[in-house]
């Protein structure tokens, strides 16, 4: 899937104010992607806790969270080389507003989770080009690049599993209203750099 592909879910790109913070704080930007892979990898496997018998859906998550769970441990090892310590960091709240938006009764939960998943490896997926294009420092931008693809699959087969669950009529007009929302979290620059800040 192309980059264009994947940021047309998106409504609004990241402003250019959001590259500047991240490239200024490069370290915090790397300790809090470790964080995201980690948070990627466990959303993944509690979304196989909760439907334990979705065979498409356990086969899909299965591979996402070993993918997300060796993006953490190749994080982790830029953490080493930089002599970063891996320290806990607070959270932006973007994962936890959209949470937020997730209804609780079903089937609107498993749509709700599947499509807030798209959109946060969408928004990651975009936010990793931008770091892989703009970054100074080659052999991490060159990582940065390296991870793009995964997560544009990881939005895909979020996607195709909603598609899978729900109609597809169902699942478009849902994406656009979360996708509305996920723009608007991210209008206002978190005061501290993180990738989804
Ligand atoms: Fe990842
Ligand atoms: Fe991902």
């Amino acid at each position: 899937m192309s980059l264009a592909t994947t940021i047309k879910i998106l409504e609004c790109s990241t402003s250019d104010r959001w590259i500047e913070q991240a490239l200024a704080n490069l370290d915090t930007i790397l300790l809090d992607h470790s964080h995201c892979e980690r948070k990627a990898a466990g959303i993944a496997i509690n979304m196989m806790f909760r439907y334990p018998s979705f065979r498409q859906l356990v086969k899909q998550l299965t591979a996402i969270a070993k993918e997300e769970l060796e993006h953490f441990e190749q994080v982790n090892q830029w953490l080493d080389k930089k002599e970063i310590p891996l320290a806990p960091l607070n959270s932006p709240p973007y994962g936890s507003k959209l949470k937020a938006q997730i209804r609780h009764q079903e089937p609107d939960r498993l749509l709700d989770s599947l499509l807030v998943s798209a959109l946060i490896e969408a928004r990651s997926h975009e936010r990793l080009g931008l770091l892989g294009e703009h970054c100074p420092e080659p052999e991490l931008a060159k990582f940065y690049r390296s991870l793009m693809a995964s997560e544009a699959r990881h939005y895909g087969m979020y996607w195709v599993l909603a598609t899978q669950y729900c109609e597809r009529k169902v699942v478009d007009k849902r994406l656009e209203e979360l996708s509305i929302i996920e723009s608007e979290i991210l209008s206002t620059l978190y005061h501290e750099p993180r990738i989804h800040s």
